[in-house]
């Protein structure tokens, strides 16, 4: 499977970005950057010090530090530390790795150069993804799949993580991910709905580390950051590992339920970033939902299955 990673490491994108680089059916094309956990020079930093230490040969091409609302947010320092990865010590990275152009060109030209063949897997803000559609339309068409780590639709109580209404990666950048969900390609989104059953405790992050040698042992490590948030703030003794499951699914979609149906991003206003899918099961319908094409949203995950397929993949 051909894959562009779009991302904003992060400690998640950090443990999907060693799950990528482990599975064998995976053949990781480019890393794109985009602003979210920490500013686009970070974020990109960042990339390019995990492609080196997991032994990624696809470059990383930095993408958008500037949202399409015009908004700038804070940084998630709570989240993910001061440096994006949990404050870990981070050495001076090989800047050979970092290829020229922009994230939504190199999108725009590795789809025109595999039409029908790329899957698309973000895990950041929509930003890139946006403006490469703004750039070239035609885009859409020649998209294998997009799948994307955002949103929340209210299965099991998860309406938001950074406001009660809203995840963060759409939060981040609402208009974009409103444009990403008017596009006919096949979007599908993984949500809060079905991350927040991916909990990574202290014992799975203690075995990833026995297991996954030392860079088992360099997740734990920016994990103790992103523990503590998850302890004090969402009250879970573990922490969520998000993009990783978008990974998962794009291998095996049969390990979750989904529902379909168009989505609109509310993009103002105190419930700014929330995401509302209209179910395809229903006749009719608002024409702000009726006149977009349907996406996938995943409403249940057999977690025990993904956090198994996780550690034995990273550890081998
Ligand atoms: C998402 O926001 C970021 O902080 C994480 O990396 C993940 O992509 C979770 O809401
Ligand atoms: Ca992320």
């Amino acid at each position: 499977m051909k894959v562009i990673f779009d991302t904003d490491p992060g400690i998640d994108d950090a443990m999907a970005l060693l799950y990528l680089s482990k599975l064998p059916e995976i053949e990781l094309l480019g890393i794109t950057t985009v602003v979210g956990n920490a500013d686009i020079a970070t974020t990109t930093r960042n990339a390019l010090f995990l492609r080196e230490r997991f032994h990624i040969a696809a470059p990383v091409i930095q993408g958008a530090g500037q949202t399409l609302d015009g908004k700038v947010k804070p940084e998630p320092v709570i989240v993910h530390g001061h440096n994006g990865l949990g404050d870990i010590d981070i050495p001076a990275v090989d800047e050979t790795g970092l290829q020229p152009g922009t994230a939504s060109q190199f999108i725009i030209d590795t789809l025109r150069a595999h039409p029908g063949e790329v899957t698309i897997i973000a895990v950041g803000r929509m930003t890139n993804l946006a403006l490469a559609l703004r750039q070239d339309k035609a885009i859409a068409g020649l998209t294998k799949q997009v799948v994307i780590m955002g949103g929340a639709f209210g299965y099991e109580g998860r309406s938001g993580n950074i406001t009660p209404a809203a995840e963060a990666n759409i939060y981040g950048d609402p208009v974009a991910a409103d444009e990403v969900f008017t596009a006919e390609w096949p979007v599908v989104v993984v949500g809060l709905d079905v991350t927040h059953d991916i909990i990574l405790t202290e014992d799975y992050l203690a075995a990833l580390s026995a297991e996954a040698g030392e860079n088992g042992e360099l997740l734990r490590q920016m994990s103790d950051h992103y523990a503590r948030f998850y302890k004090d703030v969402m009250g879970l003794a573990g922490v969520v590992g998000h993009d990783l499951l978008a990974v998962t699914y794009a291998l095996r979609p049969d390990w979750f339920e989904t529902r379909s149906g168009p989505i609109c991003v509310v993009c103002d206003g105190i419930a700014a970033g929330q995401t509302i899918q209209m179910p395809a099961a229903r006749k009719g319908g608002h024409p702000d939902w009726a006149n977009r094409p349907p996406h996938l949203i995943c409403t249940a995950v057999n977690a025990d299955a993904v956090l198994r397929h996780y550690r034995e993949t990273v550890a081998g």
